[in-house]
This record gives C-alpha cells, structure tokens and sequence, in this order.
C-alpha cells in the first residue's frame, strides 16, 4: 500500500488521551507527519490539522474529547482548510464512530487503531470529500515499521506486545485494540540498540499485559528472556514495563528483575479487587490469595521494590462485603501507590449487562475510603526512604517551582529537590531529607 503522499509544508497539532501505548502511537502521529513534510505548530489555531488520540477505557476521556471536539468547531469555520482527525480508541469502535461523524460532521477523517500505519494515506482521501471518512477496519497483519518523533530524548516507550486476550468482563480494550501480537525480539533488541546509541538512559517496554510477551511468536523464550536480552545494551540505565497481568507473572520474570541490573525494580500489577468473588465476575482469573502471596515472592525476593496498582471500586452487584475484603487487601498488600477508578460501564462488554444499583454517592464513599486507606500507607512507605540516598532520572523543573528539579527514582517515586541548574536527562544521586503522599524531598546533590 502505498503510505507516501507528496510532501508538504504544512504544521500539524496533536492531543493525547489515555494510556502510555496511546502516547506512543503519537509520537508514531508526529513521525508519519513530519516525515511528510508537516512541521509542529505552536498552538491549534495556527494549525493545518489537528488529530485527537483518543481513549474509551472509562466515560470521562470520552466526554473530554466531544467537549474538545465542540471547541474546535471555531476553528473550522473561520479556516475551512483546516483538517481534523479522531484516531484512537474511540475511534476504533463503529458505533462511536459513526455517533462522532454525524455529531461533529466537520471532522474529516475518523481511523481507529488498526488504520494508524496507514493514516498518511487516509489523510489524503479524507481530503477530497466533504464528509467524515470512517476507517474502523481491522487489519490482523504486524504493525509495519514506523517513523517515530519522540517527545523526550532521554525517556523512551518501546511496544513489545500490542493487543489483549484477557477480555476482563469491563474492560473495553481488546475490542478496541486487537488480539495480542507480539513484536519480534529482534525488532525490539535492534530499536532499544539504536536508542542506546541516540543517548537515551530510559526505556519502558510497553503492552497491555506484558506478561504475555511471546505467546504467539516461535520458541520458549518469554518476556523476562526479553528484559535479560535488554540488559545486555550498553548506555541504557534503566528498563521499566508496565503492565503486568497477576495472572501469568512468572517466577522466571520475577528473578529477571532480580538479575537484570538495569532493569528497575517497580511492578505495576493492577488488582483490580480484593473479593474473590468479583475477581471471578471480572475474570481477572487470580484469586485474593494468590495475588498477595505473589507480592510476598516480589518483596521478598527484590530489595527496594515498589508495587503499585489499579483497582475499580462499584463494580455491579459490589456488595459492603466485597467491598471490605478491597480495603482489607489495600491494607495487607501494603502497596506504594493505587490508581482508583469509579467503574465505568462500556458498551459491548460483558458488565455493561450486568444491573448496576449501588448509587453514585455510595460509590464515591468506597472510593474515598480507599483513598484514605492507601494515602495513608503510600505516605508510611515513603517516610522510610528518609536518610536513604536515591538514584533520579531528572526530568527538567519543577513545574510548580523553577527552583526545584525533579525526576523519579528507580521505584517511580517522584523526588524534588533544589538545584538552580537544567540536570534534566541527567541521572544523579540524591539524598532524600523530606517525604509527602505523592512525592519526596531530596537536597541538592553533589554532583
Ligand atoms: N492492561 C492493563 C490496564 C488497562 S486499563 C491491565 O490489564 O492491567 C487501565 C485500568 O483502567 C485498569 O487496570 C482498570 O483498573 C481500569 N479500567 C478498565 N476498564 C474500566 C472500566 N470499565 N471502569 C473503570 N475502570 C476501568
Ligand atoms: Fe483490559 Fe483486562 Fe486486557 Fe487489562 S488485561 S487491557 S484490564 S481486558
Ligand atoms: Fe485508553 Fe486505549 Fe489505552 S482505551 S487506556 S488509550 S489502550
């Protein structure tokens, strides 16, 4: 097919929703764009085409991109040139997309995740017509090689696995992503090699259960084969993933950690709920039991590891009791941070059928108390790292305080400390004298 459009010197606006992986794919975007001759512009009005990633993971990033989508409708009227494009999740399902195309008919092209390779061509068709070109076609091939424009030059994501099997009972991911296709390794090891070589210090291997890694590819050899192989690259610092399914962490992938010294010692290892019983509702395929016994292995066996996750609170039919028995877990597992979501039914999953009668209220309460629960504890584990020395990857200036860098540890821990000169990309070790629920407080180090 052919992928390569005349060039063209035009400038290009992009907004990200979601997930890591959804933040890749726009770099991949920004890649396939500029290698078309389009340049980045400064702000959306001064745009040539705008492209929105969007997610479908909960409602909230849903609503956000109609309400964005409504904003931009300005733009459109005062330059009828001006092209607008919705890729992503959202974008991937046909139902939703056809909603968008006759609710916002000035967008000109919708692609889901499948038709990403093939944007720059879709851009051109969308060109020629006057209403919405819908692409939700799914396209089972391996994605092709793709140019990237990355957003750091010192942090890399790198997709090892695209897709998901699991079809946990709320989740809409694998609808709206595929089946699992692995990368091969070689295509991973030559991309990290060339990244080390650019002067990258960070990479993070990228898929919706890394864990997975390999299934579907030749040979016996898994994900944490793949983080010893990683290991082996010279100038790489530090090698994170995320994320890890409980149901298939391996004893192997838990001693690769161990092993490999670049790779960092942090899990993030969704639990989604600490009753047994909306675990198998879910499909999560792990029971309470196993889950904690499995972080007993982790911390016993990696000094310093941080675990975090995600958890849903108001799953349908989530009685008090099962409610309990999360906040019970939350307390044994003693995690470092937990993302809590409010469920969130999604059209076409197996929960969206179930009745749903906890009210919002009640669900908001659960949540809070979670919350409580585990900022509590994030903030105990956190005192602890007082008078320790901490290695950072600085990420540039404090946002809230040019006075301040900041950058993350190698458990993801978010450290600030004073230092009046740019050390971003740099990597330097701080001593830790101040500790928050979210962050930590170093002095500045003698570099
Ligand atoms: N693949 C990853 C996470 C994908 S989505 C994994 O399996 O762990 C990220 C998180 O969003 C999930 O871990 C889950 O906690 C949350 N999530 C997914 N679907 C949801 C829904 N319908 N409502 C609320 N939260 C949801
Ligand atoms: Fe969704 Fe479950 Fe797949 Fe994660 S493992 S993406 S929660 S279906
Ligand atoms: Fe959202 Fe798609 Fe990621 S639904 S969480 S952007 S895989």
């Amino acid at each position: 097919m052919n992928t390569t459009p005349p060039r063209s010197n035009k400038t290009y606006y992009l907004y990200t929703f979601g997930c890591q992986m959804n933040e890749h794919d726009t770099e991949v975007l920004a890649g396939m764009l500029e290698s078309l001759g389009y340049l980045p512009a400064a702000n959306p009005r001064e745009a040539d085409l705008i492209v929105i990633n969007t997610c479908a993971v909960r409602q909230k990033p849903e609503q956000k991109v109609a309400a964005l989508l409504g904003k931009l409708k300005p733009l459109k009227q005062q330059n009828p040139d001006l092209m607008i494009a919705v890729g992503g999740c959202m974008a991937q399902q046909e139902e939703m997309s056809a909603a968008l195309a006759k609710r916002f008919g000035y967008i000109d092209l919708i692609f889901g995740t499948h038709a990403l390779p093939y944007f720059p061509r879709l851009l051109e068709q969308a060109r020629a017509r006057r209403r919405p070109l819908v692409e939700t076609g799914e396209y089972p091939d391996r994605r092709p090689e793709l140019p990237i424009r990355r957003a750091s030059r010192f942090k890399a994501w790198l997709p090892v696995i695209y897709g998901c099997n699991n079809y946990c009972s709320y989740c809409i991911v694998p609808y709206v992503r595929g089946r699992e296709r692995s990368r091969p390794r070689s295509e991973i090891i030559s991309e990290a090699t060339a990244l080390a070589q650019e002067g990258y210090v960070e990479l993070t291997l990228l898929g919706q259960n890394v864990n997975s890694y390999g299934l579907d590819l030749p040979g016996p050899e898994g994900f944490g084969d793949l983080l010893l192989d990683l290991d082996l690259i010279e100038g790489i610092s530090r090698i994170r993933f995320l994320t890890s399914h409980p149901k298939d962490l391996s004893t192997r992938l838990i001693e690769a950690v161990r092993d490999a010294d670049r790779v960092c010692e942090h899990f993030h290892l969704p639990v989604q709920s600490g009753s047994n019983r909306l675990l198998e509702a879910m499909n999560r395929q792990y029971t309470r039991e196993r889950y904690l016994e499995l972080i007993g292995e982790i911390k016993q066996d990696i000094p310093g590891v941080a675990i975090t996750t995600d958890i849903i609170v108001g799953y349908p039919g989530e009685t008090e009791h099962d409610f309990y028995q999360t906040l019970d877990l939350v307390e044994r597992a003693r995690f470092d941070n937990a993302f809590i979501f409010l469920y969130s039914p999604r059209k076409g999953t197996r929960a969206a059928e179930m009745k749903d009668n906890l009210s919002l209220a009640e669900k908001k309460r659960r949540l809070q108390e979670i919350s409580r629960v585990q900022n509590k504890i994030s903030l105990e584990i956190n005192r602890t790292l007082i008078n320790t020395t901490a290695e950072v990857l600085v990420e540039g200036a404090s946002k809230r305080n040019p006075q301040m860098q900041s950058g993350r540890t190698r458990s993801n821990k978010l450290v600030h400390f004073p230092s009046g000169e740019d050390l971003s990309g740099k990597l330097v070790e701080v001593p830790i004298v101040g500790a928050y629920t979210w962050h930590l407080i170093g002095e500045t180090p003698g570099v």
